[in-house]
């Protein structure tokens, strides 16, 4: 029996993230290269679109290439950037017949002009979609998008658009790249690493972490339903007691 029938459907995350991981490991262990693995994972990532559109979640972001992968071999980065176009090329029906919107958060201004056109014509194909928003994290890191907002808003206290004083977190969070998006509630990372990565730091402030020893080729929609069923076991307190959330709750 799926697990999907033991999920409340009105105690679902808003939003989910996902720092899909293991794909080299998972073509280690069946002795294929590296990017066999790549493949599989973007199996994987349709299988975690379906779920979530079908279940009801409103934002599911990827972090699919970050922007230390282009330190990896010219081999694997051309391989991952093949897979991504293609993707996003092959996928945009499925997208636009499923209500999705896709949008992008990263440096996209290094991504190569291919990927580029390909990424930018699927968004404005899809923009009017509104059953849910699939962001993929393409040459992302949260150091560079924080750096990025910094400079914005030292330029809007250098034209005297805003003063010192005036900069609040609201400032903050309105000058980063994810400022169309609310805060990740869940956060899954496969293949039993316990780190962020430099995955949307700001953002995960009071994010639910879930970890699992899944190789990310390996995850599909019941490993997506385990995530959420751990998730609503989870008592979010947002820095307030039990006792002041019960205040509110009743
Ligand atoms: C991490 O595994 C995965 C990546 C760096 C890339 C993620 C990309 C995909 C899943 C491809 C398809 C994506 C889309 C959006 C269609 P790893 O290579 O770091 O694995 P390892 O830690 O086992 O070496």
């Amino acid at each position: 029996m799926s697990l999907k029938s033991a999920i409340q459907i009105e105690r679902l995350p808003k939003h989910i993230a996902v720092i899909m991981d293991g794909n080299g490991r998972w073509a280690a262990k069946r002795s294929q290269e590296r990017n066999l693995g790549h493949e599989q994972g973007a199996v994987a990532v349709r299988q975690t679109v379906e779920a979530a559109a079908e279940i009801g979640i409103e934002f599911l972001t990827l972090y699919a290439f970050s922007t230390e992968n282009w330190n990896r071999p010219k081999d694997e980065v051309d391989a991952l950037m093949e897979l991504l176009v293609r993707s996003i090329h092959n996928e945009t029906p499925t997208l636009m017949n499923n209500n999705i919107r896709l949008r992008a958060i990263g440096d996209l201004n290094s991504l190569d002009t291919k990927t580029r056109e390909i990424l930018d014509e699927a968004m404005e194909k899809t923009s009017k979609n509104s059953r849910m928003t699939l962001v993929l994290a393409l040459s992302y890191s949260s150091r560079w998008e924080i750096t990025e907002a910094v400079k914005t808003i030292a330029k809007a206290v250098q034209q005297n658009q805003i003063s010192i004083n005036e900069i609040s977190s609201k400032t903050v969070s309105e000058a980063m790249n994810t400022n169309f998006m609310p805060s990740p509630d869940l956060l899954i990372r496969t293949s039993g690493e316990y780190r962020i990565s430099n995955f949307l730091l700001w953002q995960l402030a009071y994010t639910e972490l879930y970890f699992t020893d899944v190789l990310w080729p390996d995850f599909n929609k019941e490993e997506f339903y385990k995530a959420l069923i751990d998730y609503q076991k989870r008592e979010r307190r947002f820095g307030k007691t039990s006792q002041q959330l019960e205040k509110i709750l009743n």
